[in-house]
């Protein structure tokens, strides 16, 4: 498989920096705030993220999603195989998401928050690709592909591989 870069390390940093600052306006500083994972894509991006956040009140937390297809297209049926641990009631939560490709995973994700009684939340993701079957957007986004490309690196797999690459790659 021959990949060839897009965003590099150093690129990536620097826009996670930005979208922290972004958020920030979002976070009042007395008041706690629960970041949320969606594994395993966004792992990378959630780490970074959060670190960008140490003058928070930030609590952890995770929610494992599979979204049945093959390996390069969702079919629309989003299973939760790990479900939160914080109770979110009356708080602040940011979905940390890695793609948003056809828009199954974000709806899902919306739908599952609808009736958490949370205070606010705000979805967070790495990437924002052109193609969607659901008209569904993130809050804040890193960085938006303009053509339907394929993706590794930085949390992204392909059939589990290349998730501890530093930078953002397309599969050619
Ligand atoms: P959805 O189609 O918006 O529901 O996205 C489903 C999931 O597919 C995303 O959260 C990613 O984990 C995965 N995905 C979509 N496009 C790519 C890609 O280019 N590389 C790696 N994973 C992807």
């Amino acid at each position: 498989m021959e990949l060839q870069e897009i965003y590099g390390k150093e690129t990536v940093r620097a826009r996670i920096k930005e979208l922290a600052d972004e958020i920030k306006k979002w976070l009042p500083k007395n008041e706690t705030l629960v970041c949320l994972c969606v594994l395993r894509g966004a792992i990378m991006f959630f780490v970074d993220l959060v670190r960008e956040l140490e003058e928070y009140d930030v609590r952890l937390d995770f929610v494992s999603l599979v979204s049945y297809g093959d390996a390069t297209s969702s079919s629309g049926k989003v299973t939760l195989l790990q479900d939160i641990r914080e109770n979110v009631e009356g708080k602040r939560v940011l979905i940390v998401e890695d793609i948003v490709d056809s828009g199954y995973t974000l709806q899902y994700l919306k739908r599952f928050f609808s009736d958490k009684n949370v205070k606010e939340f705000k979805i967070a993701c790495l990437l924002d690709k052109p193609c969607r079957q659901v008209d569904v957007n993130a809050d804040y986004t890193a960085f938006k592909l303009d053509s339907d490309r394929y993706v590794v690196g930085y949390g992204l797999d392909a059939a589990q591989k290349y998730r501890n690459l530093n930078g953002i790659y397309e599969v050619k």
